[in-house]
């Protein structure tokens, strides 16, 4: 791993700022200490052992991820257990959805489709197809974010093979009318296998797969204030799809190597705690979304806001392009006063190209360079938010008056 420049004199020159207020929940999620606890036990009390051993830790283990997977299970309306399949992250969920179905069903077609707006983890296994002989075809979305039903429409045929699209966007928080789009597609071509990459989805809009219809779906742990080192993909029962990874014994068959107990038990933790009062923190994200847009919006002139108003928006994401700024020097700036935000691209900071997402809604350059993404958490307060419309003004005049973009 490569050494940054810069980074540590950072984080010595300033210290920890006082007050401290995360909002890269997208990127990864904080923790709070009931997941924390409820994994310990795995480390070294219980279920400690591998679960595909057949000694007391091991069928503690198996147990466990067992009723690990009755929670994820019961949470998206799935049937069986073992149609859940625990990976690492979501990357690899994705990476085992597209590649592994177009390995199982090559005689169902050679044509896949994507909108223009997926994250790079269902985006890029999609172009190695590509490059492998398969035909790849991204249908384009409106300035809010909307797959164009019509175009989705006409490119499905009987060669389609596989279609994915996001049930949220992971950027801009559009929320993709799942059920209508599965129905389209299923008219159009009874055989497509449908996924859809739920990560920004799940916890916080309805997510059935026997109401919308999908047959793979892919479901974080980080992004619901699980553990990283957790993730799954649910494959409906009868879908073919092939490992893409070989290797050693596990409990999951489409996911070899041991798994990573700790993690998936936090990972079930933070789905049950998130579903207790499902309506009811979303009813209050939503209430801290739209304070703080209309707090930036109003209060900062020369600003966007990314993605849609309202219902239609998932309730944690703002996402707003701040005119004459680096979304870079916003994070390092806000940083400095304890508010963690990231820009441009979720999962992408640091590689300084604009946001595929952006463009693809109709920003341009400037617009999607200057973009700020906030991911809030029903553990924000009201004050939380307050302290962040305190300092956002006076940072971003600060970063105007120094920047080099002057139009
Ligand atoms: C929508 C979406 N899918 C997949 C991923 C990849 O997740 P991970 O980094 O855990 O593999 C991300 C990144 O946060 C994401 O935003």
């Amino acid at each position: 791993m490569k050494k940054v420049d810069g980074a540590e004199s950072l984080l010595q020159a300033h210290g920890k700022p006082e007050k401290e207020v995360y909002f890269d929940n997208g990127n990864s999620g904080w923790v709070p200490p009931e997941v924390v606890e409820a994994m310990l036990p795995y480390f070294n009390k219980y279920g400690y052992g591998h679960p595909s051993i057949t000694n007391r830790p091991g069928w503690e283990a198996y147990e466990a991820i067992y009723e690990a997977s009755e929670q994820i299970k019961k949470s998206i309306g799935a049937e069986f257990p073992e149609e859940i399949n625990f990976t690492h992250n979501f990357t690899e969920a994705n990476n085992l959805a597209i590649t592994g179905t177009a390995l199982a069903n090559k005689t169902k077609g050679k044509e896949i489709i994507i909108s223009e707006i997926e994250h790079y983890s269902v985006m890029f296994p999609c172009e190695e197809l590509q490059r492998k002989g398969f035909k790849l075809i991204k249908i384009p979305v409106d300035k809010e974010g909307f797959v164009d039903l019509d175009k989705l429409s006409s490119a499905v045929n009987k060669n389609t093979l596989l279609v994915s699209i996001m049930a949220v966007n992971h950027e801009i928080g559009t929320i993709e009318p799942l059920k209508e789009i599965v129905e389209i597609v299923k008219d159009k071509n009874p055989e497509t296998i449908f996924h859809t990459d739920a990560s920004d989805a799940y916890t916080k809009t309805p997510l059935n797969v026997k109401r919308t219809g999908v047959d793979l779906l892919t479901l974080s742990s980080h992004k619901i204030h699980g553990p990283r080192g957790a993730g799954a993909l649910y494959v409906k029962k009868g879908v073919e799809v092939e490992k893409i990874i070989y290797g050693s014994l596990s409990s999951q068959p489409l996911w070899p190597g041991v798994e990573n107990v700790p993690a998936i038990m936090g990972f079930s933790k933070a789905s049950s705690l998130a579903f207790k009062k499902f309506k009811e923190y979303n009813k209050y994200l939503e209430n801290l979304r739209d304070k703080l847009i209309k707090g930036i919006l109003e209060e900062v002139p020369d600003t966007l806001l990314n993605g849609p108003l309202g219902n239609k928006r998932v309730s944690d994401n703002a996402n707003i392009s701040f005119l004459r700024v680096e979304g870079e020097a916003v994070t390092v700036e806000l940083s400095l006063h304890g508010i963690y935000v990231s820009s441009g691209s979720a999962c992408t900071s640091r590689v300084l190209e604009p946001s595929h997402v952006l463009l693809a809604i109709g920003r341009k350059y400037e617009e999607a360079h200057g973009s700020v993404l906030f991911k809030l958490m029903r553990f924000h307060k009201r004050e939380d938010i307050e302290y962040t419309l305190k300092v956002i003004p006076k940072s971003i005049k600060r970063l105007r008056k120094i920047s080099a973009i002057k139009s």
